[in-house]
């Protein structure tokens, strides 16, 4: 397991590449079999899920389109309570089957937020495909229907995650060292 220091905090290995690329097949799978037809219009939540919308769409083998969004709710190690979004959503998803791609679904706050406004604009139907879910902090009403890992309530970094801005390029997720 290794040990390693992003400014002042200390974590170390918790979920390594080949366990988070087998979770991803395993999502895309799923995605493959249940929207097969459904012509799905996938929505990346940036910063954080842009490693997994990546290596999920390139085995997502159905007719289906990408845009993207950019939300922010945390400031360094806890969530501030408020959706902020930054870069609105400018596709016409009207009857459109809309999956919300999320690095991870803590509180659920902000997928909750993104889901009301993608069913205003008048979708179809809106998924939850998240690469991690902490089932322990979030909301019972937050249900994601594709979920890669699920993890306990600690503070991760990689694979996307950062830590004020940090390690987001890290290939391995890690937890923080208490
Ligand atoms: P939520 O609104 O509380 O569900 O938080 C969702 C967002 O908070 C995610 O998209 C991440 O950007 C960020 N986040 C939640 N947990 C962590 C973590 O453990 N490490 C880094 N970022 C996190």
């Amino acid at each position: 397991m290794a040990r390693i220091k992003v400014l002042d905090k200390e974590f170390e290995t918790s979920i390594p590449e080949s366990e988070i690329l087998s979770a991803v097949d395993g999502v895309a799978a799923k995605i493959n079999q249940e929207l097969d037809g459904k012509n799905p219009l996938f929505v990346c939540v940036l910063n954080g899920a842009f490693m997994f919308a990546a290596d999920l769409m390139k085995r997502v083998n159905i007719p289906c389109q990408i845009s993207f969004v950019k939300v922010a709710s945390y400031n360094g190690m806890s969530t501030t309570g408020a959706v902020k979004q930054l870069i609105g959503f400018n596709e016409d998803v009207k009857g459109r089957t809309v999956v919300i791609v999320e690095d991870i679904v803590d509180t659920g706050l902000t997928i909750d937020g993104l889901v009301k406004q993608v069913k205003e604009l008048g979708a179809a139907d809106v998924r939850i495909a998240t690469m991690l879910f902490k089932p322990q902090s979030c909301r019972p009403d937050v249900k994601p229907q594709y979920v890669g890992i699920n993890i306990p309530e600690a503070f991760i970094i990689g694979y996307g995650l950062d830590y004020d801005g940090y390690a987001r390029n890290l290939r391995d997720i890690y937890t923080l060292v208490k």
